[in-house]
């Protein structure tokens, strides 16, 4: 049985670890070859470890052991030259290009964080979604998928500039706010090429970035030094569903549905994986 997205060629953001390898994974197992780009440095902004060059490594093991092709390429999203350079030599080496799932991302949240902590938010979740598909633009024609990953964070009233999040989470949801414009703004011009963008909006996910102390001390403010304990018992408050956050395999699914020819009259979407964490706000898109 051939698969949902046999033949195609998608490029992934970092690829190296969490939400990207299981996108690498997952798109790999409905037939699509991957271009994997991830910078594997630290960021001297946000204080948990970013992947590296093992994690790469493994998510190449990963997609090579579905039978699909894989060119890891680290480069940094923020420059431009560098993803002009990654996705030219994805495309070299894989022939075209499809899909472009642009989603690498920091979170260095907390009061203690320098201004940087602003732009590298912004440099990264905006700027370096705007890099990534200016660098793969000229390679689609009709019936590209492009998806950008935003958050719940960037549709939730009043989560920029909120207490104790510091500049770097300031950042982050004007990043992510801006993403969630992007993606309506740009599919509009993208539509007339029959070219679609959407945004995937992701809640808590069980990944690295949830789980670091940044993110423990925003969820337990109360604490001084909030362990991963103390942060399960406050996770759940943030769905309406009772769950603490979602797997990366429920945005990859999300994402498989997107880039696929299901949807092939889907652009411009908000499309929320977040077990109804929005449910409780005005920005959910019901009419009032
Ligand atoms: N985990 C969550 O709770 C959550 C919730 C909502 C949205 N998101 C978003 O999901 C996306 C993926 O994050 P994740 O949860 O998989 O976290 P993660 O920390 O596991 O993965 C982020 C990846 O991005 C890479 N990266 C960071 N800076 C880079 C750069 N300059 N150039 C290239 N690669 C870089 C890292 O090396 C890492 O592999 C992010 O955009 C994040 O904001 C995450």
């Amino acid at each position: 049985m051939s698969g949902r997205l046999e033949g195609k060629v998608a490029v992934i953001t970092g690829a190296a670890r969490g939400q990207g390898r299981s996108h690498s994974v997952r798109l790999a197992e409905e037939g699509c070859d991957i271009i994997a780009i991830d910078w594997c440095r630290n960021i001297d902004s946000n204080v948990y470890a970013q992947a590296n060059a093992a994690d790469l490594a493994e998510t190449v093991r990963l997609v090579e052991a579905l039978g699909r092709r894989i060119v890891p390429i680290v480069a940094d999203v923020r420059e431009r030259s560098e993803m002009f350079a990654a996705v030219k030599k994805g495309v070299d080496a894989l022939g075209h290009l499809d899909i472009v799932i642009a989603q690498a991302g920091i979170a260095p949240l907390g009061p203690d964080v320098p201004v940087q902590g602003f732009i590298d938010s912004v440099s990264i979740m905006f700027s370096g979604i705007l890099n990534t598909i200016d660098a793969s633009l000229s390679y689609l024609s009709a019936g590209a998928s492009i998806v950008a990953t935003g958050s719940v964070a960037g549709l939730m009233q009043g989560a920029t500039n909120a207490p104790g999040m510091g500049p770097g989470g300031a950042g982050y949801s004007h990043a992510k706010r801006a993403v969630a414009r992007l993606g309506h703004d740009l599919a509009f011009q993208l539509a007339p090429h029959s070219i679609r963008m959407n945004v995937v909006h992701p809640t808590n996910c069980s990944t690295d970035m949830l789980f670091s102390e940044p993110m423990y001390k925003s969820f337990r403010p109360d604490l001084e030094n909030p362990t991963k304990e103390d942060a399960m018992l406050a996770f759940p408050a943030m769905q309406a569903m009772p769950i603490p956050y979602v797997e990366p395999i429920d945005i990859s699914n999300a994402i498989v549905f997107l880039c696929s020819d299901e949807a092939r009259y889907i652009t411009g979407m908000q499309f929320r994986i977040d077990g109804g964490a929005l449910l409780t706000s005005s920005t959910s898109g019901a009419p009032a």
